[in-house]
Parts: structure tokens; sequence; C-alpha cells
């Protein structure tokens, strides 16, 4: 019997209460302005957590709604795969908090740290799981408070990210639909370009290190953004040529959201004309793991994705790691 296809059968998501604009950087002493966002980023608004919304607390709600889309409980869920780089706590992992707060009892959960990639990575990891028959339904999140890891005193950074939360159910099939192809890469040499430098095990959090902000999120903007055009240049161009297809065969593109420049190089370089682009970093900003599962998810309620439809995701993120996958629906 060949191997089951893992399909995506339920997708939900939720964003905190609070929308900052691009405007409210003022009161915070940014020197930035709307017009430099808008122009550089295509970022308008982003939403940020508080009132004790957390990625957890957003994870959950994006996964309540995912279940009842596949019309499974949580007594179903066998694997939950936790994409996130902001998780509430470092240990334990935020896929058995959020297993205990769903009462998904004979779930197995870890977590999985490919920053902005991970939701595109953890379909991979998903997939295989079900086509091993390891498990027959995954939960697969990507979820982030980035709000709690930034440097809201960089400009070059923290008018860039939000927070946010989406998630997926993946279930196997035998129709042909589902993930017909998938790509996974990464590129450590290049892992300063956008890091933590300290606060982990090797340099723990010190006074001095608070001091410096050298705990929380530092990016080389411009040099992020040249690996990220050509990064997701490839992930789209190798997972075409392994499904046989071309730009033309695809229905929607769901690329991550971080910057609507390169958003735009990727379609370009994958002739998928814009409007078959699916863009909402006006709206959210970087929400990292959570972007493309949150677009996923608004294409889905929106009658964006029909069946037969052939829908490509792409993502690039710290490490670095780039990722595809192309899911028939
Ligand atoms: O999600 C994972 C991966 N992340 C990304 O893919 C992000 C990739 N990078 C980018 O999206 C862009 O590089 C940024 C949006 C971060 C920056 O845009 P840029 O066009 O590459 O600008 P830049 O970094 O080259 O900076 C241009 C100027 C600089 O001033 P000078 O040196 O030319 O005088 C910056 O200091 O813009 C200045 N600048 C700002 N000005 C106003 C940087 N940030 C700001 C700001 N407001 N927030």
């Amino acid at each position: 019997m060949s191997r089951p296809y893992a399909r995506i059968t339920g997708t939900g998501h939720a964003v905190p209460a609070f929308a900052m604009q691009n405007s409210d950087f003022a009161s915070l002493g940014i020197d930035t302005s709307d017009a430099w966002i808008r122009e550089r980023t295509g970022i308008r608004q982003r939403y940020i957590a508080r009132n004790g919304e957390t990625c957890v607390s957003l994870a959950a709600d994006a996964s309540r709604q995912a279940m009842a889309e596949a019309g499974v409980t949580a007594a179903d869920i066998d694997l939950i795969v936790f994409g996130t780089c902001s998780p509430d706590k470092l240990l334990p992992a935020a896929g058995v908090e959020l297993q205990a707060q769903l009462g998904a009892s004979k779930a197995s959960a870890f977590d999985l740290n490919a920053a902005c990639t991970s939701f595109v990575y953890g379909l991979s990891v998903g997939e295989g799981f079900i086509a091993s028959g390891a498990a027959k339904t995954v939960l697969v999140i990507g979820a982030e408070k980035l709000s709690g890891i930034i440097n809201w005193k960089d400009r070059n950074t923290c008018v860039l990210f939000g927070d946010g939360a989406g998630a997926a159910v993946l279930q196997p099939t035998t129709d042909q639909r589902g993930i017909i192809a998938r790509f996974m890469r990464s590129d450590g040499n290049l892992a300063k370009l956008l890091y933590r430098p300290k606060g982990g095990s090797a340099e723990p959090v010190t006074p001095e290190i608070i001091a410096e902000g050298s705990h929380l999120v530092a990016m080389a903007g411009r040099e992020t953004f040249k690996h990220a055009v050509y990064s997701m240049n490839e992930a789209l161009d190798v997972a075409l040529a392994d499904a046989g297809l071309t730009g033309n065969d695809i229905d929607l593109l769901i690329p991550h959201q971080a910057n609507l420049r390169i958003i735009e190089a990727t379609a370009k370089h994958g002739d998928i004309p814009m409007d078959k682009v699916y863009v909402n970093v006006d709206r959210y900003g970087n929400t990292s793991a959570a972007s493309v599962p949150i677009a996923l998810d608004e294409c889905m309620r929106s009658g964006r994705i029909l069946p037969g439809m052939t829908v490509m995701m792409v993502a690039f993120g710290a490490g670095f790691t780039w990722s595809s996958a192309i899911h028939r629906f």
C-alpha cells in the first residue's frame, strides 16, 4: 500500500486584542515614522500581547479553531509540533503546556525552533509522522510572543515584529490531496545576522547583559534581506521541481510575511502574479513562526483556498533556515 498523504483538515489563528499602529512608536521615543515603516516594509500595524495574553494562550485559541474545523477533539491528537522562538518559558516546552491546556491526554508534544520557518518545518515533521504511520492526527503550531524578546529601544527591529498564533491539523488521506512536495534547509554559518547574542546557557543573563540588551533580538537587516530573497527563491524552485510543477501551476502562494519587498521579489522569481500571492504583513507585521499559519487560516476562511487548489507556502528565518511546502487542497 502506498504511504498516506498528510492533509490539512483544519486551521485557526489568534492575535492579541491590542493593535499597535506605526504612529504609536513616537510615544516610546523611537526615531521612526509611519512613512519609513510603510515604504521599507509594508507594515501598517502589528498586534502586541497584553493582560495575560501569551504565546501558549494564543496557540490554544488557534488550536481550538483548527480542531473544530477538522472535526477532531483534543483526545484525538497524537502529536503536537509547537513551532516558536519565543516560548513562555525555556523549560518545559510550550508544546507540553499547550497539551495540558487543551487536555490532549494521549498526545506527545515538543517545540521546534526554526524561527520564522518553524511552521513550514513543522508541516514536514508532521507529514513524516503521518507517512510512517506513527501518528494519525497532528497539531502543527506556529506561535510567537515576540514583543517579549525584541529590543524596544532598537528601531532596526522593534518596528518589524508582532505577536500571534496559527494552527493546522494534519491527518492522513489516500486521495492524493495534501502535501505533495516539501523542502527544508539551514545555514548556521549565518547565525549572527539574526540572533539573540547572549542570555542562553553559554552566557546566562547578568545585569550587564540586560543593560546592553544583548539577550534580545538583533538583526543585520540589509544582509538578512538579501539572504531571505535568495533562500526563498531556492525553496520555491526546489519544491516546484520536486512536484513537477512550475509557478504557473500554483493557485496561491503564501509566503512568510516579513517585508512586502521580499514577498514581491519571491513572487517575481517564481513567475507568480501578485494576485495569486497572499499578503497580510500590513496588518500583522512579522509574526515569525505564526506568519504563514495566520495567512493560511485567513485564506481558508475567506474562500481564497478552494478544493482542488494547489497552494505553496514558503518561509525564511533566523538560523538561517528556509523551507517550503506544496499542498493540494
Ligand atoms: O523574518 C525573518 C527574516 N527577516 C527579514 O527577512 C527582514 C529582512 N530585512 C528587511 O526587511 C529590511 O532590511 C529592513 C526593513 C529591516 C530595513 O530596510 P532597509 O531598506 O534594508 O534599510 P536599512 O537597514 O538599509 O537602513 C536604511 C536606513 C538607515 O539609515 P542610514 O544609515 O541610511 O542613514 C537606518 O538607520 O534606514 C534607517 N532605519 C530607520 N529609519 C527610520 C532603520 N530602521 C529605521 C526605522 N525608522 N525604524
